[in-house]
């Protein structure tokens, strides 16, 4: 892996990146976090991660005193220096990048008053590969036992380092050799995945958990929508249940590093045909076609 990453503005390689442990991102999972990814080296919807990182941050009460400039020179100078971007032979090397803000580092207390400056941490690393077949032939999901957080628990809308609850529910997926583990909420709703958002198409018309169910407001999520009315795909946001899944005629999830993926099967269940169907062929290109168009480079006159 030849991560670089920023700790506090100090770049290093992956090695040497180390942080406190009594940083209460470690002894807590007190912080937020973002994830882009690039399009020829540009992050892709930068605004929106950091609209939705100061929102995360504020819901934890944790001030963010870094500039969105900052924070995005900080994520390019990390992923330069990870050898991403446009390569020698003319190739682009596009880049996952990471954004962490945690309480910061003290006293094992609660007290916020311990940790008066937040740490800032990010990594960059080559964006990891979907394989080809994961969009061309689909992708097998499970049903997970874990519910996704109350919202007033931890609340999912909250991009949050403490992920506990969706790493048990990967974990399972994993185990029943599945790609993501759907979560249900605490009412028995289709809320979303461990690490994506959920969409189904049934006649014609994509749906989608509203935001209500628990669940991230996903910036691929929005963009989807977005997507969808520019291709005339009639959307809405609707209360599923596992049948609205499972009788569905088409399914897919969403997220910043996999676009979208379309789900074939729910277990042992085929939806569909078994195969990636056209309303979701139709998004995904319409999708490429929409982020190269907000990020390509200006070509030489
Ligand atoms: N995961 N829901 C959950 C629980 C997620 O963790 C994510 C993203 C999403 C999709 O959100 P977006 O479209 O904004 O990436 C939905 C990121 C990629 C991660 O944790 O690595």
């Amino acid at each position: 892996m030849s991560a670089f990453v920023n700790v506090n503005g100090r770049l290093t390689d992956a090695a040497s990146a180390v942080i406190s442990v009594f940083d209460h991102g470690f002894l807590y999972g007190e912080g937020v976090y973002e994830v882009y990814r690039t399009y020829h080296a540009e992050p892709f919807l930068f605004d929106r991660h950091m609209q939705r990182l100061r929102a995360s941050a504020a819901m934890i009460h944790l001030a963010v005193p870094f500039s969105d400039a900052e924070i995005r020179r900080r994520s390019e100078d990390t992923s330069r220096a990870a050898g991403l971007g446009l390569q020698a032979d003319g190739t682009w090397r596009e880049a996952y990048v990471r954004i962490l803000l945690t309480r910061g580092i003290g006293e094992i207390t609660y007290d916020p008053a311990a940790t008066p400056e937040p740490s800032l941490i990010i990594i960059a690393k080559p964006l990891p590969v979907v394989p080809d077949t994961h969009y061309s032939a689909g992708v097998k999901v499970v049903f997970v036992d874990p519910i996704r957080n109350h919202p007033r628990s931890v609340s999912p809308l909250i991009k949050s380092n403490n992920l506990l609850n969706n790493a048990l529910g990967m974990q399972q997926a994993i185990r029943q050799g599945a790609a993501e583990g759907i979560f249900r909420n605490y009412r028995g709703e289709l809320a979303e995945c461990a690490q994506s958002n959920l969409f189904v198409v049934k006649d014609g018309v994509l749906r989608t958990p509203p935001l209500d169910a628990g669940l991230l407001a996903g910036i691929t999520r929005a963009f989807v929508l977005e997507v969808a009315a520019l291709a005339g795909v009639p959307a809405e946001e609707a209360v599923l249940f596992d049948r609205d899944l499972l009788e569905a005629d088409e399914a897919f999830f969403t997220s910043s590093t996999k676009e979208i993926v379309p789900i074939v099967r729910v277990g042992e269940s085929s939806i569909g045909g078994g195969t990636p169907g056209p309303v979701t062929g139709q998004l995904l290109a319409a999708f490429r076609a929409r982020a190269e168009e907000l990020t390509r480079p200006p070509q030489p006159a």
